[in-house]
């Protein structure tokens, strides 16, 4: 089904399948389903893009994994207004066929994470503040089912997945990436909390601050990604950012998505960590988080051998994500029970070389979460939910969906896959049976 509850990972594991075996087309998927399920003992792993890092996400080892990497079409559809996207392609791909037709899409922030993958957990895009998550702009899902069945879920009768923002600009306006020194991070606390408190004002506003630290560069910084939807220079919503004086480097400036996109890409020759937390858009909780991070830091500057990098996401949750999910056909995640409270959403993202680090460098991630979780329940300022497409695998994304959803959610498992073939036969991911 289209939300099989899975989430695998993408390691380096042989694949157990030569590319040329892989399905070419959605009666292919089926056929492969149908004789995979035939026996049912044969497990098996499901991947669009591959980008979910802990392994067994979205591959499988002694088993067979289903790798969508040529259903990777892209189509604009003018009549409609929509674009037709196979699971395996990534935004890039998107992008190369909106860009020079000067339409434009909800979409991935980076260019190598997948279409499919990204858009089933909800979907963060720059322009979220005014059109809501990826997921609510599906018109319609091509699935297939636990019995092989293929069948399309939509809310209206029209025939595409994405619809296309009317007036999308080959310019897509003012972004980039500008680096501080760590000695300015309650400047960005501060102004990012007023950025976020603020972003109906200024619904094409985007804003992700970052400490990072680089082995190769060897110095506490501050990333910060500046991106709003139309070309306006210095647009007054970024005004406290702006003011925060002595920036080390620059990029931002008149860029079009998939420019943008590419500053982005993920790294293909490291391990990494992904993991998740919620809590109030409270300075509080920023502050405290910061210095568990510069002690873990300081930690792994110690231990860390080779080349390894951290980043550690904050990035505005406002209910300009969730107010419009309702009116387009509503979702699984249940962030409208949060009515109007501003979250902030936090992510570790950790990269290293060598499995003999693994330990180390995830252990390091977990830390985090755990730390800044029991501060921000000691202070009253946690918050349930847990992005699915930044949860690690000891995370239980799904529950923080709420008890509602939950239960919708099983029953839907329940009726289109009785057999629980999505449940017990492909083990990667988060599974709603054990919620
Ligand atoms: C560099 C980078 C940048 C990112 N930027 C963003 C961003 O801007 N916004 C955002 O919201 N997220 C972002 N993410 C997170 C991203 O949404 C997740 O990593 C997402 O899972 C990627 O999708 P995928 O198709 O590449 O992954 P996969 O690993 O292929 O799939 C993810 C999960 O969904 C399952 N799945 C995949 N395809 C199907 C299918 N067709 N049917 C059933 N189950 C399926 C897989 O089995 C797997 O469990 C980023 C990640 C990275 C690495
Ligand atoms: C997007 O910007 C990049 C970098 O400036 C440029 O090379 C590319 O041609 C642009 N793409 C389109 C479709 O305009
Ligand atoms: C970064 O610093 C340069 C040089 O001082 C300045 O011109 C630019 O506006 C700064 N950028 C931001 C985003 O503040």
């Amino acid at each position: 089904m289209f939300r099989s509850i899975v989430v695998l990972l993408s390691a380096a594991i042989v694949p157990f399948v030569q590319a040329e075996d892989c399905p070419q087309n959605t009666q292919e998927v089926a056929l492969a389903i149908k004789t995979l399920t035939a026996s049912s003992s044969c497990k098996f792993a499901i991947r669009s893009g591959g980008h979910t890092p802990y392994a067994g996400a979205s591959n499988i080892e002694d088993g067979v994994t289903l790798d969508l990497q040529y259903l990777s079409a892209v189509e604009y559809d003018a009549t409609n207004n929509a674009v037709n996207v196979g699971p395996g392609a990534q935004w890039n791909d998107v992008y190369d066929v909106l860009e020079p037709l000067g339409v434009m899409t909800t979409g991935g922030r980076s260019s190598t994470a997948g279409v499919r993958g990204l858009t089933l957990g909800g979907g963060i895009s720059y322009f979220s503040p005014e059109h809501g998550l990826v997921c609510d702009n599906v018109r319609e899902f091509k699935v297939v089912l636990a019995d092989s069945r293929i069948v399309t879920a939509s809310q209206t009768s029209n025939p595409d997945p994405l619809t296309v923002l009317k007036g999308g600009n080959n310019n897509f306006g003012i972004g980039g990436l500008v680096i501080y020194p760590e000695s300015t991070i309650q400047e960005h606390f501060k102004a990012l909390i007023k950025f976020a408190d603020r972003i109906d004002e200024n619904p094409r506003g985007s804003a992700i601050v970052m400490p990072v630290y680089q082995s190769s560069a060897g110095a506490d910084l501050i990333l910060n990604a500046y991106d709003y939807a139309e070309p306006v220079p210095r647009p007054a919503a970024y005004n406290e950012f702006l003011a925060i004086p002595g920036n080390i480097s620059d990029t931002t400036g008149i860029r079009n998505m998939s420019s943008l996109a590419a500053e982005l890409a993920g790294a293909t020759t490291h391990s990494v960590y992904f993991g998740t937390l919620t809590f109030a858009n409270d300075l509080r909780v920023m502050t405290k988080a910061h210095e568990i991070y510069m002690d873990v830091v300081s930690n792994l500057k110690v231990k860390g051998k080779g080349d390894w990098q951290i980043y550690v996401l904050y990035q505005p949750l406002p209910p300009a994500y969730w107010r419009q999910s309702v009116a387009k056909g509503g979702n699984s995640l249940g962030l409208e029970h949060f009515g109007d409270q501003v979250l902030c959403l936090y992510q570790p993202y950790i990269s290293w070389q060598g499995a003999e680090q693994d330990a180390l460098f995830e252990g390091a991630g977990a830390d985090l979460v755990n730390r800044i979780r029991g501060y921000a329940e000691s202070i009253g300022a946690d918050n349930p939910y847990l992005y699915l497409n930044y949860a690690d695998k000891t995370q239980d994304p799904l529950a923080g969906y709420g008890a509602e959803s939950v239960k919708r959610m099983k029953a839907a498992a329940e009726k289109y896959d009785p057999v629980g073939v999505f449940q017990n036969l492909v083990p990667g991911g988060f599974k709603i049976s054990t919620v």
